[in-house]
C-alpha cells in the first residue's frame, strides 16, 4: 500500500498574521517548520480576497520549501493567472464564496464542466497536475474525470461535522466514492474538519493517497506552544 501523505495547511498562520496586519508570525517560518516534521507537502489557499494568505507568501514559499505546493484556488482567471507563474506541484480547484469562513463544499464540476475543463487543460500543458475538491457523490466524481483532472480530494466536512449517530453512514459514503473514483482512474485525496480524534478513519480507507488538515493541527500548535511562549516573555521582562 502507498504511503500516505500529509498535506499541511498553513493558511490560519496567515490568519493570525492578518488580524494585526502585520508580520508575524510569518508563513514562509511556519511551511518551514511543516516540512522539517515531517510534511509531505505544504497546502495553501490563495482566496480571491486574499483574507489569510497573500501573493507574496506563495511567491516565497514554493522558493522555500524543498517539498511540493499544493496551491488552493478557486477557478478563476486572475488566480489561474497567478498559479501558471508560480507552477505550483498542484493545483486544488475549490468553489469560493466571499461570505463563507471556511471551503463550505465541493465544486459543482458537473454544472460547470466545460469552464473547468478549459482551466485543467491551461495547467496540464503547464505541467502542473490537478485536483478537483468534490463531494463524495458519484455524479461529480465521474464529472471530475471527464474534465481531465487527475485527482479529486474528497470533502469530508460532512463526516467530520456529523453527529456520531451519522458519522458511520457518512464514512460509508466516503469509501464507496473513492472506491468509485479509484475504478475510473482518479487518484483520491481527502481533507477538511479533519483532527486528531476522527483522522484515523478517513486514514484507514483504501485508496485515499493525501489528506490535507489545517485548522486542527494550527489549533493543536498554538495550545502546545502557548506555554513556551509565556515562559520566553517572563525571561525577557527581567
Ligand atoms: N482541503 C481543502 C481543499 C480545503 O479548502 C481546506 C480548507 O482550506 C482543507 C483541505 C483543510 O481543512 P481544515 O482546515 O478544516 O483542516
Amino acid at each position: 500500500m502507498p504511503k500516505l501523505l500529509l498535506g499541511v495547511n498553513i493558511d490560519h498562520i496567515a490568519t493570525i498574521r492578518e488580524a494585526r496586519k502585520g508580520i508575524e508570525p510569518d508563513p514562509l517560518a511556519a511551511a518551514l517548520i511543516a516540512e522539517r516534521f515531517g510534511a509531505d507537502l505544504i497546502t495553501i489557499h490563495l482566496r480571491e480576497d486574499r483574507r489569510h494568505i497573500n501573493d507574496d507568501d506563495v511567491y516565497k514559499i514554493k522558493k522555500a520549501i524543498s517539498i511540493p505546493l499544493n496551491l488552493e484556488m478557486a477557478p478563476v482567471d486572475e488566480i489561474v493567472k497567478i498559479a501558471l507563474d508560480v507552477k505550483p506541484y498542484k493545483v486544488t480547484l475549490v468553489p469560493e464564496r466571499r461570505e463563507e469562513v471556511t471551503t463550505e463544499g465541493g465544486l459543482d464540476v458537473r454544472t460547470h464542466l466545460k469552464a473547468i475543463s478549459t482551466v485543467n487543460r491551461q495547467f496540464k500543458k503547464a505541467g502542473i497536475i490537478v485536483s478537483l475538491f468534490i463531494e463524495a457523490d458519484m455524479d461529480q466524481i465521474l464529472a471530475s474525470k471527464e474534465s481531465g483532472a487527475e485527482c479529486i480530494e474528497i470533502h469530508t466536512g460532512s463526516y467530520s461535522n456529523a453527529s456520531s449517530a451519522s458519522q458511520k453512514k457518512e464514512l460509508e459514503r466516503i469509501k464507496k466514492a473513492v472506491k468509485y473514483a479509484n475504478e475510473i482512474g482518479l487518484i483520491v485525496h481527502a481533507g477538511h474538519g479533519l483532527n486528531n480524534d476522527n483522522v484515523k478513519a478517513i486514514a484507514e480507507i483504501e485508496g485515499v493517497e493525501e489528506l490535507n488538515i489545517g485548522h486542527s493541527i494550527i489549533s493543536d500548535a498554538v495550545l502546545r506552544g502557548l506555554g513556551d511562549a509565556i515562559r520566553s516573555m517572563k525571561e525577557n521582562m527581567v
